[in-house]
């Protein structure tokens, strides 16, 4: 009897994640925010910090594999897996494991980590791995006289840190592919903390989730009920795009395979 009851319950909690729509965990006090401690490691990701602080990733950062990253993405902000499977598959070119990575080998240059970042320094002149206020700076003071962000203004803070980086990095690494993840990590962040079909977000839930890679629950935030879904994510990443006027740097860039393997 003990046996079925706990099949059952087993099965319960699997059903929402067959489904793709897990329950909102995120005011359980397993999943409350703890701030990393002296071994834990963090990455460049806003996104990948939060949900290990918040317990959907191992807190200690270590040891992470794509499933992993998957069920966390999908129980902290309703992302299904599609969104960020390829991230999550670039990321084990970052280490030496097959199948895990530990948070900061991501700040490995041009795997996924780019130059003109929003919140982190250039790799070339800074620290590409830690919270950078000054940067973050562009997109903190973006779209003034209102109280949230949307496309146009990821589209015009994108364009102010590409111009920074190209003005004080002369290794900036612009092409095609950083345009590209850029403009994905913004819809990244306007769909976890706003309105994943409209991108439009709150600045103060941006600013903390930025800031302190925390879940701004008790300002009020909750994990959005509409999902983030590769047809969402990609209509606001497209938009980004469309709305840029970009031009590369370069046509090629360096090709980087892992640690010290770079074409
Ligand atoms: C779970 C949902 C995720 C969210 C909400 C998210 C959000 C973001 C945001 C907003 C940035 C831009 C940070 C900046 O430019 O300062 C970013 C960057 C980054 N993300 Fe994520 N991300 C997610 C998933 C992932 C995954 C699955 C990976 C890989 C395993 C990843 C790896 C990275 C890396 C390496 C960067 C640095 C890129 C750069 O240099 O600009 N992220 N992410």
């Amino acid at each position: 009897m003990l046996l079925i009851s706990l099949s059952l319950l087993l099965m319960a909690s699997a059903i929402p994640r067959i489904l793709g729509f897990s329950s909102d965990l995120t005011h359980s006090d397993k999943y409350q925010w703890i701030a990393p401690n002296v071994t834990d490691v963090r990455s460049p990701c806003p996104g990948l910090n939060t949900l290990a602080n918040h317990g959907f990733l191992p807190r200690n950062g270590k040891n992470i594999t794509i499933p992993m990253v998957l069920g966390a993405a999908l129980d902290g902000f309703n992302f299904h897996p599609e969104t960020i499977l390829l991230a999550a598959k670039l990321a084990l070119l970052t280490g030496d494991d097959h199948t895990t990575f530990n948070l900061d080998r991501l700040a490995l240059h041009n795997v996924i980590e780019a130059d003109a970042s929003l919140s982190r320094n250039d790799a070339a002149i800074g620290d590409n791995l830690h919270f950078n206020e000054t940067t973050f700076s562009t997109l903190a003071n973006a779209n003034p006289g209102v109280d949230y962000y949307n496309i146009t203004s990821a589209v015009q803070v994108q364009q102010d840190r590409l111009a920074d980086s190209i003005a004080n990095n002369p290794n900036v690494t612009n092409t095609l592919k950083e345009f590209s993840f850029r403009s994905g990590a913004s819809a990244l962040y306007l769909s976890a903390m706003g309105d994943p079909v409209t991108g439009v977000a709150p600045k103060n839930f941006v600013q903390i989730f930025f800031r302190e890679e925390r879940m701004p629950i008790a300002e009020g935030w909750k994990r959005s009920t509409t999902p983030t879904t590769g047809e969402t994510l990609a209509s606001i990443q497209g938009a980004i795009m469309a709305a840029s006027k970009w031009t590369p740097t370069q046509a090629c860039e360096p090709i980087v395979l892992g640690p010290g393997i770079v074409l």
